[in-house]
Parts: C-alpha cells; sequence; structure tokens
C-alpha cells in the first residue's frame, strides 16, 4: 500500500448515525424483527429454568404438594425444553440468515458503486485495499451485526428478565446481586479492551509480515540483485518478535476472566448463602429460592463476559462499517446529469433505443485538464477531427498523449472546455452511449481469467466462434492461437498472464475491432508486437476501420505515416500537425523524430538480418 494514507478510524465511541445507515442498508428488515421475536421466546425460556427447580423442591421435594402432580410438572418442564430448543433453533436459523442477506445486500451496493466509479478513484486506491473493503471488512461486519448484535440483545433480555424474577422472588438478596453487576461488568469491559487492544497490534504486524513475505516474494529477483537478504531478514525478526511480544500480553489478560467470573460467582454465591441461609433458617426464604438464587448468580455473571466481548467487537466492527461505507458515500466524480439518465438510462440499465446512431466526428474546444488541483497537462487545448479520419499522437513520454485519450473515453472529464462528438457535448449522452461507441486498445492491456474466445467476445456478447475466427484471422492473430492445443478454448490466465504482451495486445486489439466501434482507439497498441504483426494490424486499421475515426498513439512512427492528420504533443499542446509528408517538409521535431528512428530501424533491421543469416 505504498503511498496510500489510510484513514484513523474511530472505534473508542459509538457512533449511532453510522449504525443506522448501516442497518438502513439492508433490504430485508422484516428479519430483524422475527429474530428479534424469537429472541425474546429463547431468553424468557431459558430464564424460567430456575424458577422450575425452586417449585421442585420447595413444592415436591419438602411435600407441600402431592407427588401425583409430578407427572403434570414433567409435562411443562418438557414443554419449556421444546420451546427453547424451538426459539434457539428459529433463532440461530435467523441469525444467519441476517449474516447472509446483509453481505449479499453490502457486497452488491458495493459491487455497484464499483462499476461507477471513476478512473480517478483507482488512480489513488490500491485495489489491495478495495478487496479487503469488499470481502474483510463486509464479512466482519455481517457477522457482528448478525450474531454481536443478537447476541447483545440476547444476553441483556437474559439479564433483565433473570433480574426480575429475583427482584419478585427477594428484593434484599436481588440488591446485593445487582450492586455486584456494574463492577464485575466495568472490570470485564476494560480487560476485553485491553484484550482486543493487543489484537489489533497482533493484526496489525501479522499484515506487515504478510506484505514483507508478498514483496520479498515478489521481488525475490530485485532482492538478490541488490543484496536486500540481510535487511528484509532483520525486519521479519524484529516484527515476528514484537508479534509473539503482543501475543504473550494478550494471552495473559484473556487468561483473567475466568478466575474473575469464577471469583466473583464465589463472593455472590457465598454471600448468598450467608445471608440467604439465615434467612432459611429463620423461616423467611424459602430453600428453593436461595438455590435459584444461585443458579442466576452462576448464570449472570457467566453472561458478562459475552456481553463485554460483543460490544468489543462491535467497537471494533465499526471502524470495518465506517471503511464499508466511506466506499460507498465516495462521491462519483463521473456521472451522468439525471435528464441524461432519464433519457438514456444507466450503464446497468441502458435505454439503447434512445441511443442515437453516431458519425464519429470529435472536437477538443478549449480543454484544460489536469490530474492533480492546477497542474495542467492540457491547457487551451483545441482539436477537430472529421468522422473517418485517422488521427496520430506522437510526442515525448509523459507529454500527454493517453491523457487526450482518457479524455476523449470519458475516464476523465475536461476541468473546462468540451468536448464534443457529432457537435454535441458528450456530457449530454450517456457514459454508455459514448462507450458503446468506442472500441480501444489500452497502453497496457487487459484480459481477463477465461478463454481466448470468451475474452473476444466481451467485444461483443453475442460474437460467433465464426465471426471471432475471421477477426483474428484479419490481424493474423490466428497464427498462434491455432498453435495452442486448446486454440481457441486455450485459457489465459489471471490478467492474461498465460500470454506474452504482444499476444495480449493482438487479443484486445481483437477484442476492440469485434465490436466494429465507430470510434477506435489504439495507444500504444502495437508496441510488443513484432514489425511484421504490426504491418498486419496496419493493414487492418487501414482497410477495416476506413469508415471509423481512429485515434493512434504510437511511437514507432513507420505505423502512423498514412495518417490523415499526425499531431505532435509537446507538454500538452499541439507542437506541430499535419500529413506525414508536410511534417516532413517542415524539417521540425516529426522530421527529427521521425529520421532518427528510421535510422534506427534500419540499423536493428540490419543487425536481425546478420543474425539470422
Ligand atoms: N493518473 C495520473 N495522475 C496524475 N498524473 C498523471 C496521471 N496520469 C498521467 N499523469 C501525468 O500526466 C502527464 C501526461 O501523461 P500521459 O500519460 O498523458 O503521457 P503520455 O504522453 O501518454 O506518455 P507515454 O508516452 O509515456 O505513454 C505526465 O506528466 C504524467 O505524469
Ligand atoms: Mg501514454
Amino acid at each position: 500500500m505504498s503511498g496510500y494514507q489510510e484513514k484513523e478510524y474511530n472505534t473508542s465511541s459509538l457512533n449511532i448515525a453510522l449504525w443506522k445507515k448501516i442497518f438502513g442498508l439492508m433490504k430485508n428488515s422484516k428479519i430483524f424483527i422475527i429474530t428479534s421475536i424469537f429472541l425474546v421466546m429463547n431468553a424468557v425460556g431459558e430464564a424460567v429454568f430456575p424458577i422450575f427447580y425452586k417449585f421442585a423442591i420447595d413444592s415436591f421435594a419438602s411435600g407441600k404438594v402431592s407427588l401425583e402432580y409430578l407427572p403434570y410438572f414433567i409435562v411443562l418442564i418438557s414443554l419449556n425444553i421444546i420451546f427453547v430448543c424451538f426459539a434457539c433453533y428459529m433463532f440461530f436459523y435467523m441469525a444467519g440468515k441476517i449474516e447472509m442477506s446483509f453481505s449479499y445486500d453490502i457486497r452488491k451496493i458495493c459491487f455497484e458503486k464499483l462499476q461507477n466509479l471513476s478512473f480517478a478513484y483507482y488512480d489513488v486506491t490500491p485495489s489491495g485495499w478495495i478487496v479487503a473493503r469488499v470481502s474483510n471488512d463486509v464479512a466482519r461486519l455481517a457477522e457482528i451485526v448478525s450474531w454481536a448484535f443478537v447476541d447483545v440483545i440476547f444476553g441483556f433480555i437474559s439479564m433483565i428478565f433473570m433480574l426480575v424474577i429475583m427482584i419478585m422472588a427477594n428484593l434484599r438478596l436481588a440488591l446485593m446481586i445487582i450492586i455486584l453487576m456494574p463492577i464485575l461488568f466495568a472490570i470485564t469491559y476494560y480487560l476485553q479492551n485491553r484484550v482486543l487492544f493487543h489484537s489489533r497490534k497482533v493484526r496489525s504486524i501479522n499484515s506487515k509480515i504478510v506484505h514483507g513475505f508478498n514483496e520479498g516474494i515478489t521481488g525475490a529477483k530485485t532482492t538478490k540483485t541488490l543484496r536486500l537478504e540481510k535487511d528484509n531478514y532483520d525486519n521479519f525478526k524484529q516484527e515476528t518478535s514484537n508479534m509473539y511480544n503482543s501475543s504473550v500480553k494478550r494471552g495473559m489478560v484473556a487468561s483473567l476472566f475466568n478466575p474473575l467470573i469464577f471469583g466473583f460467582s464465589g463472593i455472590a454465591s457465598s454471600l448468598l448463602l450467608y445471608f440467604g441461609g439465615n434467612m432459611v433458617l429463620g423461616e423467611t426464604l424459602e430453600f428453593g429460592t436461595l438455590l435459584m438464587f444461585v443458579q442466576y448468580v452462576t448464570t449472570l455473571f457467566s453472561t458478562m463476559r459475552p456481553i463485554a466481548a460483543d460490544i468489543c467487537d462491535l467497537q471494533m466492527a465499526q471502524a470495518s462499517g465506517e471503511r464499508v461505507i466511506g466506499l460507498i458515500d465516495t462521491p462519483l466524480k463521473i456521472v451522468d446529469d439525471p435528464e441524461v439518465i432519464e433519457r438514456y438510462g444507466t450503464k446497468l440499465a441502458p435505454k439503447i433505443s434512445n441511443y442515437e446512431n453516431i458519425q464519429g466526428d470529435v472536437n477538443f474546444v478549449n480543454v484544460d485538464f489536469a490530474y492533480l488541483p492546477q497542474q495542467y497537462v492540457l491547457q487551451d487545448f483545441n482539436l477537430d477531427v472529421k468522422h473517418g479520419e485517422m488521427i496520430a499522437l506522437v510526442g515525448e513520454t509523459g507529454s500527454g498523449k493517453s491523457t487526450i485519450i482518457n479524455l476523449l473515453c470519458r475516464f476523465y472529464e475536461p476541468v473546462n472546455g468540451q468536448i464534443l462528438i457529432d457537435g454535441v457535448d458528450y456530457k449530454k449522452r450517456s457514459l454508455g452511449w459514448l462507450h458503446s461507441n468506442i472500441g480501444y486498445v489500452l497502453q497496457s492491456p487487459h484480459l481477463f481469467s477465461g478463454s481466448i474466445a470468451d475474452n473476444i467476445r466481451y467485444g461483443k456478447l453475442d460474437a460467433t466462434l465464426d465471426e471471432i475466427k475471421e477477426v483474428c484471422k484479419l490481424i493474423k492473430a490466428d497464427e498462434f492461437i491455432e498453435q495452442l492445443p486448446d486454440k481457441y478454448d486455450s485459457q489465459v490466465g489471471e490478467g492474461g498472464n498465460l500470454l506474452s504482451t504482444g499476444q495480449k495486445q493482438m487479443l484486445s486489439f481483437a477484442r476492440a475491432l469485434i465490436k466494429a466501434p465507430k470510434i477506435f482507439v489504439l495507444d500504444e497498441a502495437t508496441a510488443s508486437i513484432d514489425t511484421q504483426t504490426e504491418k498486419v494490424i496496419q493493414y487492418a486499421i487501414d482497410h477495416v476501420m476506413k469508415n471509423h475515426t481512429t485515434f493512434i498513439v504510437a511511437h514507432r512512427l513507420s505505423t502512423i505515416v498514412n495518417a490523415d492528420k499526425i499531431l505532435v504533443i509537446k507538454n500538452g499542446k499541439i507542437q506541430e500537425m499535419g500529413r506525414h509528408d508536410e511534417l516532413m517538409a517542415l524539417k521540425g521535431y516529426y522530421h527529427h523524430l521521425y529520421t532518427n528512428q528510421f535510422s534506427d530501424e534500419t540499423l536493428d533491421e540490419a543487425l536481425m538480418d546478420l543474425t539470422i543469416n
């Protein structure tokens, strides 16, 4: 995550507005109400158990009630067991359902958001951060919302029922227990927070170690060439020892819980037995009631730890919640206006029947653009392109060629000025309309996992295999595809990494070509392709794309000699513009570039001939 500053999230105070928002994201709120009903049933059913014991001792064991009523009592107690089992099953089942539907709802919202976020967002946000949000944070949030919330509510409801029963049975004894409860809860909560603190530390060191491993593996060759092994090893040793220390501290604090609860239960039971015992002897309290109190105390005190743990979990999950909501609330920089959406629909629900046919005229009118505030890459940029023209962009690295392409594709929008397509500001038409009419082969081609045919079909979803083969033949990609064991069904691997860069470029070229777009954009699309194949592709561009507006960015100038307009870009401005022979006649920068490159290429070819011979 180099250079990316993760925001610090607040976990110390409960952010009610945030939780409201999180629960608001859940489509099916009925599920919470149904779960709460089972939860209350379960809590009541469990809380009344000690009353049965009290009754058994005080009535049957003491002989106050005849044993002939015992079968009824057994039936009653059995019914309660069935009731609790049923409520418990339903409550767990519903909590699981909440977890599933919650993560489904949130992931869907996140996914839609990610589809709509602009390039600028992906420029500054590491992909690992995004993946962590939609996987770990959503999973954590869903788990907490379903289990911890439900657990805390269950714990509190059970406690309230038990306390009410105790108060009704004997106020003095009940008060004795009530006084002890906040003390135990405060200590438990403090310890739980310490556990959380150390857990967080362990987790943060762990991610550093994982990151280190990752860099160590992916950068293994660089590490060796730079002789960084010792430094890396020392860092690793330091981090693992920090992790060990934090883990030991966490373990030490966590081990205090059981003795603490045991001790408190012991104190409370002793007090109960002492005072309650005296009452029993003085015949102001029934023996069964005393036993019922002892039982409640043990249950009450052991409920404290899960409640404290859940509250801490909720605080931790608040950070996950803030991160997920942060992603969902990220403002969209490139969006269609409401009236445009009204007419053309969204990308996910387009109204294609309203899409106008496109000619392919393009105008940049006084366009200013900056990726970062005030750092202009283009200033007052103007360009007029008639449909069917081929425009070539050449210039030094960083001069702004890809930026012009990015603006044309509306991956970014001009800060000032307009871009017109067929004389209409492209913001007045939808992103979906524009992208369905542009075919682009980007500077770094990306393929998706799947087969070669699948990847080409992304350009035209209903393309037949014959159409795919035809387009591949046109650019001679069929030659390498036919040599693969599975031909068009060959898998390309993640991101296309089972293929060479040149092969990836050819496939992304075929993918754009099959779409037969009115505007065709090639950003260094032939940089990794050998000169022979490049000539074939050139032929395809010249002939297939004859009536289509084409923008080509090329370092190798031999590919663009036929362009209708060659723009030499320098520092975001057009320095020279014209056809190849016009620019050559100018004897300016293009002439210089071309003659230098041409002599380099002739030298390369001569060397190649020598090696072949
Ligand atoms: N996402 C970005 N955020 C900030 N600055 C950027 C971004 N992309 C490009 N730039 C800057 O904008 C300027 C123009 O970049 P651009 O990618 O358009 O150059 P280019 O002409 O395509 O170069 P190359 O021939 O190397 O591909 C450069 O100074 C570059 O550093
Ligand atoms: Mg570029």
